[in-house]
């Protein structure tokens, strides 16, 4: 048991955050999850062995703590027993959850469970709309640290006034001027949740699985540690399947919204789908880096026996997860050296921005993303990228994230061979191997000053 003060912080300037005393949710999630892998075939077993592996591995203390059950844990025709309580699926759980969390937290992780903000979870397990309170408190009693809460079978009346859902242009409604959607159904119904979770005697990471709806990241974080900004990924890189949207897509998304992530909250870009389905070698490096490197939870996704040695050695950059968690600076990557708008995902999914550029306490760094069907050199010039064009120096040590190992001292440009899909991680150090800028941060960048500078 941990004691935890959690408050709703005022922070300067009306902004607020979920800010727990024990820094639950200050950084991105690390941790597993069973539904991209196994989708409803669960049971104990697939958790325990899991969170051997996790500690065998390593990934443990590379910080994937979480264990999350996602849907269809529960029973499907009990519901809830004489208390109101949801009742686990006794055959896939038989010694209950709590069994399987003692064993869990025994090991040094932590345990995560799913349930939904509408009446059924979407594959029409119970959900939690009207029975928050007793849901959450039940959690909490299980031991469970990390809620993945849906958005499936929503009842009418539970439906927006003003739709609005990134992946759905069709569903929209114009809001009055000056609508504020924290007050948006959606809005309510997730704070329905989070009001009971804040007052348990229990820190439990609370991740809204909302795809992007009611503009969350406007009210996001006052109400949970991470939201989901866009429907379900699927393993593909460019186009869309009948389950979800392709890597490509959830890029150009996310890189319109790099600047709506920092510390305590999360935009969540869903989790991995590294090491699955169609996905190659450097479309699963690119997936993670830039899911690292836009700080969103980190929550892998695939079968971890028997994990290739390569797809298991992304997940374990220590490089890139460092800058995931880094405890100084909160803000994704930022796209720079853009020709034109960020192409909209609905519009052209195979096409993605390039260039994006960030700040850790190791340097500055720059990810060069080829998403030419071809191998390609890809360059760039110190004097266009904002971090670097405004430090005190032009030359620099260029760093690769992916081996660990220097390039070496480079004046004015650099250029790198990048496969087709793969992403060039680089880390730039001054040539004492100091920080270049450590004033500067994304954010600070004007919003026009991301477009490229034709006259340059
Ligand atoms: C909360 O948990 C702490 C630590 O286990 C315990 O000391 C305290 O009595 C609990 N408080 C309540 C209200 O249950
Ligand atoms: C548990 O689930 C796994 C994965 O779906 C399956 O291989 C295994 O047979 C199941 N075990 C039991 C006891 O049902
Ligand atoms: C419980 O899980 C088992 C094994 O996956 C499944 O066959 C059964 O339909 C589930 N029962 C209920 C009531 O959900
Ligand atoms: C959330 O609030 C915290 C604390 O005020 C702040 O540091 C962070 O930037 C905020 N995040 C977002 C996405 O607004
Ligand atoms: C999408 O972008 C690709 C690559 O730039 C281009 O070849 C293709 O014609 C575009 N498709 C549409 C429908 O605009
Ligand atoms: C990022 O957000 C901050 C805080 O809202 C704002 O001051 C800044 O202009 C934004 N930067 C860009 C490039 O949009």
């Amino acid at each position: 048991m941990r004691a935890n003060v959690h408050s709703l912080a005022v922070f300067a300037v009306g902004v607020s955050a979920i800010v727990s005393e024990d820094g639950t949710g200050r950084l991105p999630a690390m941790g597993w999850a069973s539904w991209n892998e196994y989708a409803c075939d669960i049971n104990e077993t697939v958790f325990l062995r899991v969170g051997e592996v996790l500690v065998d591995l390593g990934l443990k203390d590379l910080g994937y703590e979480y264990v999350n059950i996602d849907d269809c844990w529960s029973d499907k025709m009990k519901r809830r027993d004489e208390n109101g309580r949801i009742m686990p699926n006794a055959t896939m759980f038989p010694r209950g959850i709590k069994g399987l969390t003692d064993d869990i937290l025994a090991m040094g992780l932590k345990m995560g469970i799913h349930s939904d903000s509408g009446t059924g979870t979407c594959l029409k397990y119970e959900g939690s709309l009207y029975h928050e309170k007793v849901d959450a408190e039940t959690f909490a009693e299980w031991g469970i640290d990390y809620l993945k809460y849906d958005n499936c079978n929503v009842p009418e009346e539970w439906e927006d006034d003003y739709p609005y859902w990134p992946d759905r242009p069709d569903l929209f409604v114009e809001p009055p001027p000056r609508y504020d959607y924290s007050i948006s159904k959606n809005a309510i119904r997730y704070r329905r949740m989070r009001d009971p979770l804040l007052s348990l005697n229990r820190t439990i990471q609370f991740s809204m699985c909302i795809w992007g709806g009611a503009p969350v990241e406007r009210w996001g974080n006052e109400t949970g540690h991470s939201w989901r900004m866009y429907g379900d990924i699927t393993p593909l890189w460019g186009g869309r399947d009948p389950t979800g949207w392709g890597v490509v897509a959830m890029l150009n998304q996310a890189a319109m919204h790099w600047n709506d992530t920092g510390f305590w909250g999360h935009n969540d870009w869903d989790m991995l789908e590294v090491g699955n389905g169609e996905l190659t070698y450097e479309e699963s490096r690119s997936h993670f880096a830039l899911w690292a490197t836009m700080k969103t939870p980190l929550i892998i996704g695939t079968r971890l026996e028997g994990i290739k040695d390569e797809i298991l050695a992304i997940l374990e950059n220590k490089e890139l997860i460092a800058f995931n968690q880094d405890t100084v600076y909160d803000d994704s990557v930022m796209p720079f050296n853009l020709d034109g708008p960020i192409p909209e995902t609905t519009a052209n999914i195979t096409r993605t921005v390039s260039h994006y550029v960030g700040t850790s306490v190791a340097g500055i760094h720059v990810f060069l993303l080829n998403g030419d069907d071809e191998d390609g050199e890809m360059s760039i010039e110190f004097s266009e990228v904002p971090g670097l064009e405004s430090s005190k120096t032009t030359t620099f040590i260029v760093h690769d994230m992916w081996t660990g190992e220097d390039f070496g001292l480079f004046t004015s440009s650099f250029t790198v061979d990048v496969k087709s899909h793969d992403t060039a991680t680089l880390r730039f150090t001054t040539s004492c191997g100091r920080h270049p800028n450590p004033e500067w941060m994304p954010s600070q960048t004007q919003p026009d000053e991301i477009l490229r500078k034709s006259a340059r």
